[in-house]
């Protein structure tokens, strides 16, 4: 059943659209009313976090997004250093391990020989331990892990990553609240936290409702050969995986940039020809990003701002706002790649590609 497409044109909109699902299914079992049960990470798990000072993520593709995303929560959340960085570079450095430092992988099949060979690498070095947040059940990587948790997003057959991201990002905001309750982080903010979660797949089934607008929007796309996605702090590793997706299945040149570094470079290529997205829900950088989506205005740029304030971004030709509804700020980088997932399909479909194997991609890298 899980490996057929059903109702869906495409194994990619049908794992877009099993997100509530597989959401809860990840949430089940690990957290209660308002606490993270962190057992879920293994029976060592409390020994192994109480020790912990710091986290390194090592990750591909997708999955190293979503440790990207998991940086900020780390740091100003939990309040502990945390590095990320791409396996491929990350296996052939000579890095620094500083004392009581985790090591963590993020993989949706297990498999990936860039990531395996990073987490070998680092069984050679000081690293308190290893834990791997993780798709597959008998991979090698769960293998080879002195700690696991487990994403139970079912199997994913698009060869671009959709309900595995929202799932790494629920495990990572897990992990986020067991390691910063060590380090101060209150009660009160973790009950809030654990309420945001378990409201995620009801927030995700009203994001998917944008389905149809969403749709109407891509035909913008169809005739680019560029695109820039914008996003400040913790939205801006979720513009990244919007080009990542918009790349990969549409074959549209997409670049994503923090809005803050507009001026240094990218600026220069706006123009009417170049769509620019943006990630902006209310938080204390909206203001910030809004006067970067200024200049961009100013310079001829077509914006489409995905936005719980639809207000302040005034629609016009040049502006095409998403309503995209209110959500709690710590479940907000799960919402929000909800509508930038639909439009990379959206756009593919207009492009005709093969959406659910892309051209030179494949589902799981398993040789360097
Ligand atoms: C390939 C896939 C991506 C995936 C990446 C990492 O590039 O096409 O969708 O994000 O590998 O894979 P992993 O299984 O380690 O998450």
């Amino acid at each position: 059943e899980a490996a057929s497409k059903g109702e869906y044109r495409h194994y990619m909109l049908k794992e877009i659209f099993e997100q509530p699902e597989v959401l809860k299914r990840t949430l089940q079992g690990r957290i209660s009313k308002h606490h993270v049960l962190e057992e879920a990470f293994g029976t060592e798990a409390k020994a192994i976090f109480d020790r912990v000072k710091g986290v390194q993520i090592v990750a591909c593709g997708t999955s190293y997004h979503a440790g990207l995303v998991a940086k900020y929560w780390m740091e100003s959340i939990a309040g502990i250093p945390c590095q990320v960085e791409v396996a491929s570079e990350y296996r052939y450095r000579k890095v620094f391990v500083p004392d009581d430092t985790l090591f963590v992988t993020i993989s949706q099949s297990g498999e990936t020989a860039d990531t395996l060979a990073a987490l070998k690498e680092a069984k050679k070095s000081d690293y308190l331990a290893s834990l791997v947040i993780c798709n597959a059940p008998s991979s090698s990587l769960v293998r080879e892990s002195d700690l696991v948790f487990m994403t139970h997003a079912g199997p994913e057959i698009g060869v671009a990553s959709t309900k595995a991201f929202t799932t790494q990002l629920v495990a990572l905001q897990l992990l986020t609240i067991a390691l910063g309750r060590r380090h101060g982080l209150t009660e009160a903010i973790e009950s809030d936290m654990v309420s945001a979660l378990a409201s995620l797949p009801e927030a995700v089934s009203k994001a998917l409702l944008l389905d149809d607008v969403i749709k109407k929007t891509s035909e913008a796309f169809a005739d680019k050969h560029h695109a820039l996605f914008l996003g400040r702090g913790v939205e801006y590793p979720v513009a990244m995986e919007g080009a990542l997706k918009l790349k990969e299945i549409s074959y549209i040149h997409a670049e994503s940039y923090p809005a803050g570094e507009l001026k240094h470079g990218p600026l220069a290529l706006v123009d009417s020809d170049m769509p620019i997205v943006a990630v902006a829900p209310n938080n204390e950088l909206m203001e910030k990003l809004k006067s970067n989506l200024e200049e961009v205005q100013a310079r001829g740029g077509k914006l489409f701002v995905f936005s719980d304030q639809a207000d302040a971004f005034p629609n016009s030709n040049d502006v095409t706002v998403i309503d995209v509804h209110s959500v709690p700020e710590t479940i907000a980088p799960m919402v929000y790649t909800i509508p930038l997932q639909l439009l990379s399909y959206h756009v593919a479909i207009v492009k005709g590609t093969d959406v659910d194997q892309p051209r030179n991609l494949a589902k799981s890298v398993t040789v360097e």
